[in-house]
């Protein structure tokens, strides 16, 4: 049989498992959203996540490795994402991980959720071709890196504040949306016009990235005129969050020789975005790779796939290590 790497992702509202192939074919992927239940009070509740996560986490697992057709005995190793992420949540997993490692004799691999993301990828139907350079726009992260090869990366720029995702979930909330905002916001942004001349922070400000001016200006037009049509200010704010993405990437193009894109990230689900980036990828001749829809946003498959090459070197890690909350992106090229 092929071998296969049992991933676990409990990082914030989404309790995971995964099955993946070496070739990092995703044999089964298995989410099981909290979304419902924090909706109510227009968040994530740490507390509340983290009691779900240890009901949810083995049942989760249970089902990928069912539908996978694998026993524990089948499994090359399991990985487990380590953070970043809301510390009770991700000690759920870590806990659920090691004490599967241990009970089936097998190596564990703990993974940087970021990392996951940037692998996500890879999980698209299309082939990338490295350098390439990657996007990570998700809720909790804003990023540009470059991939030199599968888990070698630099991060190029970052955010000095908000995420795109935490800027679209405060919108949300201003329009009185809902959460989560990103597809409330997108949504109404169809049915808009940009007419309102919100800033683009940053666009000619290298690599880094800053939202939170964005957020505020729309909370200053909503207060000054209560009446704007919400679908209008969504659009308005969505043209501006998709005016600095673009920008910010094709000065990373103007600057280094990549020979792809890969847009990835709970944001990359965005058809706003998508559209935005099949112009770019036609204007530059150059390949956009997105992560299937599904593996867009928080996800497990993500989590196994990024531990492929982390294992191929280490072999699993040591049974010490433990979650960590505020978890860096490590500079590996
Ligand atoms: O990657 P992700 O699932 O979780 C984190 O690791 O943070 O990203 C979640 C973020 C949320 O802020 C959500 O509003 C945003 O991704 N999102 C979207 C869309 N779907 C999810 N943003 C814009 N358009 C979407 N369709
Ligand atoms: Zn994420």
């Amino acid at each position: 049989m092929t071998e296969v790497i049992l991933g676990v992702e409990t990082s914030c509202d989404e309790t995971a498992a995964a099955i993946v192939t070496e070739d990092l074919e995703v044999v089964s992927s298995v989410v099981s959203s909290q979304m419902e239940m924090h909706a109510r009070y227009g968040g994530v509740v740490p507390e509340l996540a983290s009691r779900v996560h240890v009901s949810e986490v083995i049942p989760v697992i249970s089902r990928a490795m069912t539908e996978a057709g694998v026993g524990g005995g089948d499994l090359a190793a399991i990985a487990v994402t380590r953070g970043p992420g809301l510390i009770g949540s991700l000690l759920v997993g870590v806990a659920a991980a090691k004490a599967l490692a241990l009970a089936w004799g097998k190596p564990v691999v703990g993974v940087n959720h970021l990392e996951g993301h940037l692998a996500s990828a890879s999980l698209g139907e299309d082939e990338i071709e490295y350098p390439c350079l990657v996007l990570l726009v998700s809720g909790g992260h804003s990023l540009l890196a470059r991939v030199s090869s599968p888990g070698v990366y630099a991060v190029l720029g970052s955010t000095r504040d908000d995420s795109v995702g935490e800027a679209y979930d405060k919108v949300a909330r201003l329009l009185g949306l809902g959460y989560p905002g990103g597809p409330a916001v997108d949504k109404a942004a169809l049915a808009g016009s940009d007419v309102f001349a919100f800033p683009r922070p940053m666009i000619h400000d290298g690599l880094g990235f800053s939202f939170s001016g964005l957020k505020s200006a729309v909370a200053l037009r909503l207060r000054r005129q209560p009446d704007s049509r919400p679908e209008d200010v969504a659009a308005s704010f969505a043209a501006a969050v998709m005016d600095v993405l673009i920008s910010k990437l094709e000065s990373a193009l103007e600057r280094e020789d990549f020979h792809s894109v890969a847009v990835v990230g709970g944001v990359a689900a965005s058809p706003l975005l998508r559209k935005q980036l099949a112009a770019l990828s036609e204007r530059r001749g150059i390949r956009v790779c997105l992560p299937p829809l599904t593996l867009a946003t928080d996800n497990a498959a993500m989590i196994a796939a990024a531990a492929w090459p982390l294992f191929r070197v280490s072999g699993g890690d040591a049974l010490d290590f433990g979650a960590d909350p505020g978890l860096k992106l490590p500079e590996t090229a």
